[in-house]
């Protein structure tokens, strides 16, 4: 079959050693969509960032968030943005036009460089899904944050991407093996609120949660990897070749005819760093 090249969201833990310009490029197409700038929007208001606050956004990409967090808190305010990927944070550092109170980091979420109690708040945006230890990583992020402080965790659970399409069992099939391929933990989503009462956090609540619609084939190609999920289905399963190639075929027809469908659901959770007991 013939596959296009496609920025899958896999292999987060690579980009300094693949094409960087395939992950700047997923993350600018994912950042437009009108659904992800309104979620976006409203975990700035979760977390706090109010004039003065102190803000740490963890896994921060292209550093887009850091920017708005830092035009909130203002002069009196400070935002880092902490990253594993030297070549986001760089080109998060080329993003800051204004004078801003913003610095970017490369760092790890497992072992944060910072003192303990350092932040008002930490968020961290569709990061936890990629990491070897997602709970080390909010053990972390409570650590750094002051007692009463709030952590943010945003992330899609993906085996909720459903398709307009015929064949719904396949679609599962070919969907789920594709995303538990490409994403650590695919279905963290639903194990926030979970995660975040295990760790002790207190008013732990699911305060938001979208449903991001594509109905453009490229775009979700471009988010979801559907081309190389078929082609990778293909060869797990060649006895349903055809079947996959029918499945691929009824979606970009749908494009052609206009209807093309897909809906994935994402999930905010928050909670507060309990104050030690007096
Ligand atoms: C899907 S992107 C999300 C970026 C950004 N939060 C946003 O919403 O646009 C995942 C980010 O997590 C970063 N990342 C992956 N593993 C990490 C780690 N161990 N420590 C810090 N950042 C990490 C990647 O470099 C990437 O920037």
């Amino acid at each position: 079959m013939t596959t296009q090249t496609t920025a899958q969201p896999t292999n987060w833990q690579r980009i300094d050693t693949t094409q960087s310009d395939y992950f700047i490029d997923y993350l600018d197409t994912a950042t437009a969509q009108v659904e992800m700038q309104r979620y976006k929007q409203k975990t700035y208001d979760l977390i706090g960032a109010v004039p003065g606050a102190t803000l740490l956004d963890i896994g921060c990409g292209t550093g887009d968030d850091a920017i708005a967090l830092a035009q909130l808190v203002g002069a009196t305010g400070h935002v880092v943005g902490l990253d594993r990927s030297a070549v986001l944070i760089e080109e998060a550092c080329r993003r800051v036009t204004d004078d801003l109170a913003v610095v970017f980091t490369v760092g790890d979420s497992h072992h944060l460089p910072f003192e303990a109690d350092s932040f008002d708040g930490c968020r961290i945006d569709r990061v936890l899904m990629h990491l070897d230890d997602p709970q080390c990583a909010i053990r972390e992020a409570i650590r750094v944050t002051r007692p009463g402080g709030r952590i943010l965790v945003r992330e899609p659970d993906w085996e909720t991407l459903i398709l307009d399409c015929s064949d719904r069992d396949l679609s599962r099939r070919i969907l789920n093996a594709h995303f538990d391929g490409a994403i650590r933990h695919s279905t963290i989503g639903r194990q926030l609120y979970r995660l975040f009462c295990q760790a002790g956090l207190d008013h732990v609540a699911i305060p938001d949660t979208s449903t991001l619609i594509l109905t453009e084939f490229a775009t979700a190609n471009q988010l979801y990897g559907l081309t190389d999920a078929a082609a990778q289905a293909q060869d797990q399963w060649p006895e349903l070749y055809d079947s996959i190639q029918t499945w691929l075929d009824e979606l970009q027809q749908a494009d052609r005819d206009g209807h093309f469908f897909s809906a994935v659901v994402g999930l905010t959770v928050i909670g507060c760093k309990p104050m030690p007991p007096s």
